[in-house]
């Protein structure tokens, strides 16, 4: 992350003594990244974060795992609304679509997670309805509709539900670490004045969460599969840390639109980035202002992407007459050209010459420079006949 934090209590210098009321040592830990070049954080623990007292494996449930070609290759409509709901924020995770960068899942979760440990890469976690309270090593943070949550690699951590909501979320799990795209940030990591968000707008936790407890267990997904460790004494039993790394929320509300007179491309719209992918926020904005202006996208084949998009809100006129509506993943595969619905730029052009001047959409979407592989969970709700609705 861009900005140095510090919560709770920490020594005055890194790695000196460090005692408790009772005279003892706090145990000091180094989150970092990139073998100690990257951003880190260090941690202070009640007790060591080291002792663990056994591990077992856990089968990846069948509704995580396992996804095919997008063969015959076509455009495709999913309605992950129309899934079964219930599980955990970890477990009941449906997976929708994945390749070795990234893996796409959807729940709408009826229970409390357990504590969980992502080793393989960070998470974004958007959050499209429900709230919840984040507990993790750093403190808790409290999320709520329209927040993406990023949880680093290695961030032990569980999602609590504030209320008895469904928690819905999509997870973006990547092979590597989501960040802030490189050209908002200055050489040292500030948010640049053209950036369309800033440091004001992330939230972080700011308490610590001292929590107590003894044989505690820990879900890891780790490059292997799933383990489950048993630790000695209870994980978040930090007293305070300080650093670049820990986890925090954006909400999509506080993105900034970039506008243009005439139409432009999604890197406008782009949120994060991760390994070979990125995440684009599509917010409520002016519609293009160019007098003759066509202000939905013109058709575009991105050679080198796959694309997939979760219509979280508002009206998406480039899909009208698609079937697509709020709830709806569109996935648009490289090897198929794609663009507005048959209609749709006349419809707004018509629109605008009778005063219409902005657009209502919402949506995430996750480009992927490789291609998309699709789980059998998404299969099961796919809305067949998608592919053929230009040629109506
Ligand atoms: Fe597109």
């Amino acid at each position: 992350m861009p900005y140095y934090r510090r919560v709770g209590e920490v020594p005055r210098k890194r790695h000196i003594q460090f005692r408790k009321p009772d005279g003892g040592l706090y145990a000091e830990e180094l989150m970092g990244e990139e073998g100690f070049s990257s951003d880190s954080s260090l941690l202070y623990h009640v007790n060591l974060p080291t002792a663990i007292l056994k591990s077992e494996g856990v089968d990846l449930p069948a509704h995580s795992a396992g996804a095919s070609p997008n063969h015959p290759l076509m455009p495709r409509h999913f309605k992950p609304h129309d899934l079964t709901t219930g599980g955990d924020p970890v477990l009941g995770r449906r997976l929708l679509m994945a390749n070795d960068d990234v893996r796409v899942s959807y729940v709408a979760a009826d229970s409390d997670g357990e504590l969980y440990r992502n080793s393989a890469g960070d998470e974004c976690v958007y959050v499209e309805s429900g709230t919840a309270r984040l507990e993790s090593t750093y403190g808790a943070l409290d999320v709520g509709p329209g927040d993406y949550v990023i949880v680093p690699t290695g961030t032990i951590h569980r999602f609590v539900r504030a209320g008895t909501d469904l928690l819905r979320l999509m997870v973006f799990e990547a092979s590597g670490h989501i960040r802030p795209p490189r050209r908002y940030l200055s050489q040292y990591g500030q948010f640049l004045e053209h950036a369309p968000y800033s440091e004001r707008d992330l939230r972080t936790p700011d308490e610590p969460l001292v929590l107590e407890g003894e044989d505690v267990p820990v879900l890891v997904r780790h490059r292997g599969g799933l383990s489950r460790l048993t630790y000695r004494h209870h994980p978040l039993d930090v007293v305070g840390w300080d650093g670049h790394l820990y986890p925090y929320a954006f909400n999509i509300d506080d993105f900034e639109p970039i506008v243009k007179r005439t139409h432009a491309p999604p890197p406008v719209h782009q949120t994060f980035e991760g390994p070979n992918f990125v995440i684009c926020s599509f917010c409520p904005r002016p519609l293009d202002f160019h007098g003759d202006a066509i202000p939905i996208p013109y058709n575009h084949h991105n050679v080198d992407s796959d694309e997939m998009m979760f219509y979280v809100g508002g009206d998406y006129s480039a899909r009208k007459g698609s079937g697509i509506d709020v709830g709806s993943i569109s996935l648009h595969p490289s090897g198929f050209t794609h663009g507005p619905a048959p209609g749709a730029v006349e419809g707004v052009i018509e629109a605008v010459r009778k005063g219409h001047t902005e657009t209502t959409e919402m949506a995430v979407m996750v480009d992927t420079f490789r291609p998309l592989n699709i789980g059998s969970q998404a299969s099961s709700v796919e809305v067949g006949d998608y592919a053929w609705t230009w040629a109506r």
